[in-house]
Order: C-alpha cells, then sequence, then structure tokens
C-alpha cells in the first residue's frame, strides 16, 4: 500500500533541522527559482495550466488560470497574496507544511510572484500560530541574506518583497476578500465579487490569491515539468495532495497521495480505525463539506468523485468518527462554531447560525420534537444560497447531510429524552 503515497511537499518533512535553508538547499531548494527566473513569465503560467494544478485551498479553481487572469495593462502594481489562514475544522496540512519545510512556500512565492509581474508578496497567516510565523519569517530573512529574495534576485534584474503578516484570528479571514479587508487594516469581512482580486484586488490593485500548498507546488512543478505533475492524480484532479486524517484512526496524521485515492486506502495507510470500532461518518474537507458514511469508504477523493457522492473535496481534511460518536453533538459542536465565527454581515447567516443551534441543542437534549427536524431543514433552506459568502452555506451542510444519513438517531434522542448514546464513550469530542 506505501506506493500509494506521492511524498514531495512532505518528503523532506522527516529531514533534521528541515525548516532551514541550509537543509532546503540541500536537496536541491531553490533550484526552481534559478531555473523559473530564465523563463519567460507567460511560459511559467503556461506550464502551470498545463499541470492541472487545482487551488488546494479547497475550491480547487485552475492555478494557472486563475494567473492568467490578471490584466498585464494594467499599470496598477500586482500582487500575490498566499491564503495562510487555515482554520477550517479538521484542517491541518497548511500549518504543518510551514513548521516543517518554509522554504518550499518561500521558493513558491517567488517564482509565482515573478510569473504575474508582482514585485509584493504577503503571507497572511492565522494569528493563534504564533510559532508557524516565527518559522516563516525566519525562512523569510534567511531567503533574504541567501538572495533569494530582494533586490536583483540571482542577477535576474527582478526584485521581490515578502512580508509575513500575522491575522487576528477570524475564521472569515480565510475568505479571500474578507483577507483582504484585514491585510488592508479593516475588519474582516467578505466583499462582493465580481469584481474577484485578480482584477480588483489588495488596494483595488490586481492581485491573485492562493493557498499555501497551491504555491508550495509550484517549485515542483517548474523543476519536473508540467507532465510530471499531470501524470498523477486523476483526468480532471492532477497531481498529489495532502490529506488530514484526524479523529478515531489508529495513526493520526498527514499524508501525501495522488488525487484520486480513497478514504479506504487512507485509512489502511493510517493504521485502520482505531481497535475493536468500525467507521460511522467522516468529512472529506472540513465540517463545511456534506457528511459520508461507510458506503462512500471508495469515492475516489478527487473533485469529481466527492462531487459525485452528493459533497465535496474541500480541504482534504478526513475527520473520521467511529460509532461511539453521536453525530448530532458533532452536529452541534461545529454548528457552535459557525455561530461564533459568522462575521454578521448578512442576516441568513447571523441570525440563522444561531437558530440552528437553538434548534440542535433542544434535539441534542431530547426536549425537542419531531416538528424540530423540519424546522431545521426550512432554517437550512433559508440560509443556503442566501448567505453573502461561503460560511453560511458551509454551515448548512453538516446538518441537512446528518440528517439525510442519520434521521433515526435525532429522533432516537426525543425517545430516550437525550443521546441514546454513553457519552463518556466517545473521545471524539473530548
Ligand atoms: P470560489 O469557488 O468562489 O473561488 C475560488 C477561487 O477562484 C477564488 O480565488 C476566486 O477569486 C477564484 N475565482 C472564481 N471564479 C473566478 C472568476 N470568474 N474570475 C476570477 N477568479 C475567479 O470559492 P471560495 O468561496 O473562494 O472558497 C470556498 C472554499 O474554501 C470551499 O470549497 C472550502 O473548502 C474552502 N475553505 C477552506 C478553508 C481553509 O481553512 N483552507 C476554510 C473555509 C473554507
Ligand atoms: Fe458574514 Fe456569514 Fe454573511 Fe459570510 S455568510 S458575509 S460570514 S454573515
Amino acid at each position: 500500500m506505501t506506493d500509494t503515497l506521492t511524498p514531495v511537499l512532505t518528503d523532506d518533512w522527516d529531514a533534521a533541522q528541515s525548516w532551514k535553508l541550509a537543509t532546503y538547499e540541500s536537496r536541491g531548494g531553490y533550484g526552481a527559482l534559478k531555473k523559473a527566473l530564465g523563463m519567460a513569465q507567460d511560459d511559467i503560467i503556461t506550464a502551470v495550466k498545463d499541470s492541472g494544478l487545482r487551488g488546494r485551498g479547497g475550491a480547487g479553481f485552475p492555478t494557472g488560470m486563475k494567473w492568467s487572469f490578471i490584466p498585464q495593462d494594467n499599470p496598477k502594481p500586482k500582487y500575490l497574496v498566499v491564503n495562510a489562514d487555515e482554520s477550517e475544522p479538521g484542517t491541518c496540512k497548511d500549518i504543518p507544511l510551514m513548521m516543517a519545510s518554509p522554504h518550499t512556500l518561500v521558493e513558491g512565492v517567488a517564482i509565482s510572484s515573478y510569473a504575474i509581474r508582482a514585485n509584493k508578496a504577503f503571507i497572511y497567516i492565522r494569528g493563534e500560530v504564533l510559532h508557524v510565523i516565527r518559522r516563516v519569517q525566519a525562512a523569510v530573512a534567511e531567503a533574504y541574506l541567501a538572495g533569494h529574495l530582494g533586490k536583483n534576485i540571482h542577477g535576474s534584474g527582478y526584485d521581490l518583497d515578502v512580508v509575513v503578516h500575522a491575522g487576528a484570528g477570524a475564521y472569515i479571514c480565510g475568505e479571500e476578500t474578507a483577507l483582504l479587508e484585514g491585510l488592508e487594516g479593516r475588519r474582516g469581512q467578505p466583499r462582493l465579487r465580481p469584481p474577484f482580486p485578480a482584477v480588483a484586488g489588495l488596494y483595488a490593485s490586481p492581485t491573485v490569491i492562493n493557498n499555501v500548498e497551491s504555491i508550495a507546488s509550484v517549485p515542483s512543478i517548474i523543476a519536473n515539468g508540467a507532465d510530471w505533475f499531470g501524470s498523477m492524480g486523476t483526468e480532471k484532479s492532477k497531481g498529489f495532495g495532502i490529506f488530514s486524517l484526524s479523529g478515531h484512526v489508529a495513526n493520526p496524521g498527514q499524508y501525501e497521495a495522488p488525487l484520486g485515492i480513497t478514504l479506504r486506502q487512507l485509512i489502511e495507510l493510517a493504521g485502520g480505525i482505531r481497535s475493536g470500532h468500525e467507521l460511522k461518518f467522516w468529512t472529506p474537507g472540513g465540517s463545511s463539506t456534506p457528511l459520508l458514511t461507510a458506503e462512500h469508504l471508495d469515492v475516489p477523493l478527487d473533485f469529481e468523485g466527492v462531487g459525485e457522492a452528493g459533497s465535496m473535496l474541500g480541504t482534504r481534511a478526513l475527520q473520521i468518527f467511529d460509532e461511539t460518536t453521536c453525530v448530532v453533538r458533532a452536529v452541534l459542536r461545529w454548528t457552535e462554531f459557525y455561530k461564533h465565527e459568522s462575521c454578521g454581515k448578512c442576516t441568513p447567516c447571523r441570525e440563522g447560525t444561531w437558530w440552528l443551534t437553538q434548534t440542535l441543542a433542544r434535539l441534542e437534549n431530547g426536549q425537542g420534537s419531531a416538528e424540530d427536524l423540519d424546522l431545521l431543514v426550512d432554517q437550512c433552506e433559508n440560509i443556503l444560497g442566501r448567505s453573502f459568502c461561503a460560511l453560511g452555506d458551509g454551515a448548512t451542510s453538516p446538518i441537512t447531510s446528518s440528517i439525510q444519513y442519520f434521521r433515526e438517531e435525532y429522533l432516537a434522542h426525543l425517545e430516550h429524552g437525550g443521546c441514546p448514546l454513553d457519552p463518556m464513550a466517545s473521545t471524539a469530542f473530548a
């Protein structure tokens, strides 16, 4: 089974002091930057387009296409912004990547900025992870000293400044336009799109915003070629990705594999479901993606396969729950998170997430009625598609999907006057 892993981004994570420039360079690091600086910028964009790389932040928008939207006849400065505000529940790939291999990201930033003709790049990191911010700052400082950043990089005539910016701990600032608001010094709330950031982003200038993993994938594409990248994965979801497994598996952690691998294969790689237990439900890409169950173990984990199963690939945050977990409690906990993180800009999400938690808590406590289930669905229908950004829609995903697969468990709470499972048996929300 180990041949299903494709360690590229994670390849050096176990190396001694993997985060240091000397370690990175000893493994060929920054070779791709030197190669890229000798290429025409449009050829780099074409290589990324041809590779088939799709955004690794969750939405899967083609990265090279996004870069090609930057209008080169616009006299305003161009910016690259790395979205390192990883906050989706269960998602743990960008943070370990930045801790273990920050120079992969910094090299990707330099190549990507050069390709889109940006002389300034920002890495916007989630505010709570101070250790990550310090690690990336140290890597950027090392890269400046070595001439990988700054003026006239490697004698190419190309200048690039990189700013590491700490967010202030709001989930909504992972939404790209709220992130830009935060970067400009305002309260983090989404902007209306269009215009998309590629046309009018940071300081109303053309801006490419990409996830950490997307940008970190670029050096390997330049070094090895678009065909190499495209030879992995599936027809429409090419390449590899970091899958983060958490919850009730024997060995939780990050597993880098081609897109299209299945949960059954990943669970095997992770040592199986914890001993003596069986899979009950899971999230393919964090709690904003509809839940799936044991019947979906063989769904290919690519953008198309998960979509056909009625969910979304999202951030590849595979949260695994066994039969000891109360699905109603899990969903209530996630909904409390969305209620807390709702930015308050639009009514369906601001008010709706509050009502969702009230109804769910009643059901979980066994104090509701069967009509509350219909009420819950109705509340979701009034949020989905009526909210200003994806947070509101995402809040409804675990609720509607859990009712679809576990309606009986909701009703059992009413019959038992509370949770029918022994809540002490589950470690899911300990
Ligand atoms: P989206 O599909 O609206 O946009 C994706 C990207 O493509 C954006 O950068 C957008 O600017 C660009 N884009 C889309 N259409 C475009 C056009 N016509 N012209 C130019 N650019 C265009 O998705 P969104 O709302 O940005 O992100 C939602 C995703 O975020 C979800 O799928 C979810 O999985 C993920 N997410 C990730 C989190 C994390 O911690 N990594 C947290 C929460 C959500
Ligand atoms: Fe804010 Fe929620 Fe509306 Fe998004 S959906 S703008 S997070 S209130």
